[in-house]
């Protein structure tokens, strides 16, 4: 089972607002022919920025490469041997969109300088000669430039980590209400996101997506009583209404988050079927969300699969072969087809959830494995 703890996890919450100097990036990468102007340049910023230096525009492309972490600020001049200084801020401008971009010009054809703003996302232009204060003052706005969107995107991927981690927790916090279908939102979700990917292999966006769906998709059975959530046997019609309640109930919970956008919809119909016949709200075929349709399969795999108080786990193969009979009715056709069709790799998930778990989530690419890795 995935280790998730069910109560919150605070680390997030101290790194919120905190940017660290680490992320100050200090180092300037100049690039020019004439090894007099590399000389006066590095003098000009000796005792306040490293300087990273190359005589010509693809000895200038290795460096940056090499030192992506570190420089902050690109000068360059712009007549120079094997490429212009335009050509390699453009080059460059493909690697580091975001590493302020100064050209050194000894003319001023503002068409080419146009064409040179635009293409090169350049910060500034200064003609030569020029003055080292003039230089010295545009190069310490354009730190502080790069600095601050370090920090936003810092920040903004901080805060992407805080409510996924917050999500997790409280999908966590049910599974564990529910000694039976323990781990029950973390397969379901890991489920959904490999059909997901099978569907939508590039959009990460949807993928993800799905991940907080799938982890959400249950949370209305915090409002459904233990009596009914865990009861050992058939339920009677009203206690199945009431477990009915809780895809509506997971909507109303979610509703006023409005950063979830669609999963809130998402989540409502997971229980909708194919044929209409499914509930809260009847809906037929496409009707019914795509992550929807998605989750539908992967809950009925891991339910069937899934010791429950009123009975023992069907095998994969029985689950498989249910979901092929109830392909057209209760499932998409096509999505059941697509999850027929990976269902070696279902088993082995089924068999190893949190290996495949880490294998299939974004978030845990972009948060977790990061952070594995640097401990
Ligand atoms: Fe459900």
């Amino acid at each position: 089972m995935l280790s998730i703890d069910a109560g919150l996890q605070f680390e997030g919450l101290d790194n919120l607002f905190y940017v660290s100097n680490d992320n100050t990036a200090n180092t300037i990468l100049l690039v020019d022919d004439e090894i007099n102007n590399l000389q006066l340049i590095r003098r000009t910023f000796r005792g306040k920025y490293d300087v990273l230096t190359a005589t010509n525009g693809e000895e200038g492309l290795e460096v940056l490469k090499d030192n992506l972490d570190k420089i902050c600020v690109i000068i360059s001049d712009h007549k120079m041997p094997v490429m212009e200084g335009t050509e390699f801020l453009k080059k460059a401008n493909d690697i580091a969109p975001d590493i302020i971009k100064i050209l050194l010009t000894g003319f001023t054809d503002i068409e080419i300088l146009t064409e040179a703003v635009n293409s090169c996302n350049l910060f500034q232009y200064i003609t030569k000669p020029f003055d080292p204060n003039e230089l010295i003052k545009v190069v310490e706005s354009g730190v502080e430039k790069f600095n601050l969107s370090s920090s936003k995107s810092l920040m903004k991927k901080e805060l992407k980590e805080l409510f996924y981690q917050t999500i997790k927790s409280i999908s966590a916090t049910l599974d564990a209400k529910d000694t039976y279908t323990h781990g029950h939102s973390m397969r379901v979700t890991l489920y959904s996101l490999m059909l997901a990917s099978q569907v939508n292999p590039l959009d990460t966006d949807f993928i993800e997506k799905v991940e907080i769906a799938g982890l959400l998709h249950d949370i209305g059975k915090i409002s459904i009583p233990q009596s009914v959530l865990c009861k050992p046997g058939k339920l009677t019609d009203e206690e199945f209404v009431i477990m009915k309640s809780h895809s509506s109930c997971s909507e109303k919970l979610v509703h006023n988050i409005k950063q979830l956008g669609d999963i809130r919809a998402w989540v409502r119909a997971h229980h909708e079927k194919w044929n209409g016949t499914g509930y809260p709200d009847g809906l037929k075929g496409e009707e019914i969300p795509l992550c929807a349709r998605i989750v539908a399969i992967a809950d009925t795999y891991d339910a069937m699969t899934s010791t429950r108080s009123y009975r023992k786990a069907l095998t994969h193969e029985i689950a498989i072969q249910e979901i092929e009979k109830c392909a057209g009715t209760q499932f998409d056709p096509n999505l059941a087809k697509l999850f027929i069709e990976m269902q070696d790799e279902v088993k082995l998930a089924k068999e190893n959830p949190e290996k495949y778990y880490k294998m299939y989530s974004l978030f845990h690419k972009n948060f977790e494995a990061g952070k594995a890795q640097r401990i």
